[in-house]
């Protein structure tokens, strides 16, 4: 991890209030005392929150903390597909719209919580005719359709472990992934639709289970009626006719608190990306409480969260965590500058979307191409803008408070990650913002701004961001990788370090200023160097690779690939071509390089590790930093 950067000027950042009405109406009417109550009795406060939900046995304990193993709700029995339909449908929210679809052609497909919850056991009870059981793995790689949200809570519902692997991901990454679970069932489908084009699914996943002896079943959903793809029939099955004849009621198996729900991959420093696994409880109680608090939800707010269900924030914010608090949630499968780039503005105003949920470098675009865009749309239905992914730099969050907000919507800048599972950091509805920080830690976890030894540092300094306690939806571990996970706990002493450089400000708020490994934050989408880098040596001109990070303005950042060539291969403009085609193949389109520079020699260790530092300092004509260790 690196040890010095440089700090912005903090203190002169200025705030920002929020209309009074907020405050007296959050569901977290007062931070602060709500985090005295929260520090006092922790477990108290989490109980009390966990109280609201449904389960098949309550906790004989809270919380089991056993450095760095946690427990939280020790021997309860939940499933959380209980608390996201069951308890929605037994009351008055039958009939309330659970899920809003919108296809980028303006296709809308409604479901009320009644009807997801029919088609969900439908699902769930195709899978157990496939013979999937309790822990078994499905990997679900599909478009943002309902029916990838109706196969998450169909394995949820009967304690089969998923892994969503995003639809825009390459055969190679899909591979790993379905490796790595073992995945006995894979379900996606012919298509998906982007920028009015079909891109096809199931030629990435014919690829991606050839060395995959794991796979048993693939089902795939047929979307093009016109032209329907030709299924294998030994192993693949067709998504309707699975379900053509199931019964449409699916008990709930019993899980324990601790079951694993589901494992999400993401990018480590080294190596192949790790499999996160949340489990049941913690997870359902923690998603439950940040969606009603942090988005302060209200019963006739329409959400949407502009993110694939295939990212942790997916999982949390579109599925999960409004689903348990009964939200009316928006999904499009759609991009925001297609048509053009008022399509994202021109769904707000149809569907009259109150809160709004997105990425830093989505409104970086929208503010490139300026304001007639949200200008020709009527925005008075927004209540609350929320930002995820990466840093939140102060223009952007001017643009969005001024453009999109019109100075009214308070704006939750959402720090978080794939391994909590659940919002951290951020400003709670009510409180002043300051713009470019994400805000502090919300009642309920304990974070702070530390050297590397676990000292506080001093306001305005620089430090990482850590942990100090437990939180319910933590990861429990990486999936047969246990000594990854100690490595959150081990790093610096008694924390958990999430792997960010942060800087506090007096008042304590957090300033998130990125990464401190070797890992690219590109629109939002985590990259490992280590992953760009191995695709790229496994091409056959390539002898080694080294991938750093540059900023930019648009993405946050872009990724720049420094090659050395196998004797026999010379550079051209061709090769640069091939090298970029090959990552997009293998990983994706999120992780092509953007530049690559052809060169005779990395800057390494005397142990022959690459310093990505040094050849990132020269790239940005900045200091290197110390380089004692380099080889020559
Ligand atoms: C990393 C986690 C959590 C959902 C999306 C990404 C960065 C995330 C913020 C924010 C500054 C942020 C961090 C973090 N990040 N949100 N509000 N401000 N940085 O999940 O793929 O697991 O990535 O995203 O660097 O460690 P993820």
């Amino acid at each position: 991890m690196k040890e010095s950067f440089d700090v912005p000027l903090v203190e002169d950042a200025k705030y920002y209030e929020v209309d009074k009405s907020y405050k007296d109406n959050a569901r977290t009417r007062d931070y602060k005392k709500t985090y005295r109550e929260f520090l006092k009795a922790p477990d108290v406060f989490w109980e009390k929150i966990a109280g609201e939900l449904e389960w098949f046995r309550k906790w004989d304990r809270v919380k089991e903390w056993n450095y760095p193993y946690a427990k939280w709700f020790v021997n309860a029995q939940c499933n959380i597909t209980v608390n996201c339909l069951d308890r929605h449908v037994n009351d008055s929210r039958r009939n309330k719209v659970a899920l809003i679809w919108r296809g980028d052609d303006e296709e809308e497909r409604i479901f009320t919580y009644q009807k997801l919850y029919h088609e969900v056991m439908r699902f769930a009870n195709g899978l157990k005719k496939l013979g999937v059981r309790k822990g078994d793995r499905v990997c679900i790689y599909m478009p943002i359709i309902p029916e990838q949200l109706i196969a998450m809570l169909a394995c949820a519902r009967i304690g089969a472990v998923h892994s969503v692997v995003f639809g825009g991901f390459g055969v190679g990454a899909l591979n790993m992934r379905i490796q790595d679970a073992a995945a006995k069932v894979v379900v996606t489908a012919d298509i998906s639709v982007r920028r009015g084009k079909s891109i096809s699914l199931k030629a990435i996943v014919d690829e991606a289970i050839i060395n995959a002896p794991s796979v048993e079943r693939v089902i795939v959903l047929i979307r093009d009626k016109e032209q329907p793809v030709e299924l294998h029939k030994e192993i693949e099955i067709d998504y309707d006719e699975l379900i053509a004849d199931v019964p449409s009621e699916c008990p709930a198996e019993v899980m324990d608190a601790e079951d694993p729900l589901f494992i999400l991959y993401t990018s480590g420093s080294t190596g192949a990306p790790k499999g996160i696994v949340h489990t049941c409880a913690g997870y359902m109680v923690g998603t439950y409480y940040t969606t009603l608090h942090v988005f302060d939800l209200k019963d006739n707010d329409v959400y949407w969260c502009t993110a694939d269900p295939g990212w942790i924030t997916g999982h949390s914010y579109i599925v999960y965590g409004p689903f348990c608090a009964g939200a009316t949630v928006v999904i499009a499968e759609s991009t925001p500058d297609y048509p053009d780039p008022g399509s994202y503005w021109k769904l707000v105003q149809d569907l009259g979307v109150t809160i709004f949920y997105t990425a830093p470098t989505a409104i970086r675009m929208f503010m490139k191409v300026g304001e007639k865009w949200p200008n020709a749309y009527d925005l008075r239905s927004l209540r609350i803008l929320g930002s995820v992914g990466e840093p939140l730099n102060p223009e952007a969050f001017e643009w969005y408070y001024e453009m999109i907000g019109k100075k009214k919507c308070p704006i939750v800048d959402t720090w978080w990650q794939t391994e909590t599972g659940m919002q951290m950091v951020t400003t709670m509805i009510g409180e002043p913002m300051r713009p470019g920080f994400a805000g502090k830690a919300i009642p309920g976890v304990v974070a702070d701004v530390v050297d590397k030894d676990g000292k506080p540092v001093k306001p305005g300094t620089g430090g990482f961001l850590v942990m100090r306690e437990p939180w319910p939806a933590m990861l429990r571990t990486v999936y047969k990788n246990d000594e990854r996970y100690r490595k959150y706990w081990e790093t610096i002493k008694d924390c958990y370090t999430a792997g960010d450089l942060a800087v506090k400000g007096k008042d304590g708020y957090i300033m998130v200023i990125g990464r401190a490994d070797d890992i690219i934050i590109v629109s939002g989408h985590n990259i490992g160097t280590a992953e760009v880098e191995s695709a790229l040596v496994s091409h056959k001109a390539v002898a080694e690779a080294a991938v750093i990070g540059k900023p930019d303005p648009m993405k946050g950042n872009s990724i720049k690939a420094f090659v050395i060539l196998r004797v026999g291969h010379t550079p051209s403009d061709k090769l640069t071509s091939d090298l970029i085609y090959h990552v997009r193949m293998t990983l994706g389109p999120i992780a092509m390089p953007h530049e690559i520079e052809f060169v005779d020699k990395l800057p390494k260790t005397r142990s022959g590790k690459i310093m990505r530092r040094v050849l990132k300092a020269k790239e940005l004509g900045i200091d290197p930093g110390d380089i004692s260790t380099l080889e020559d």
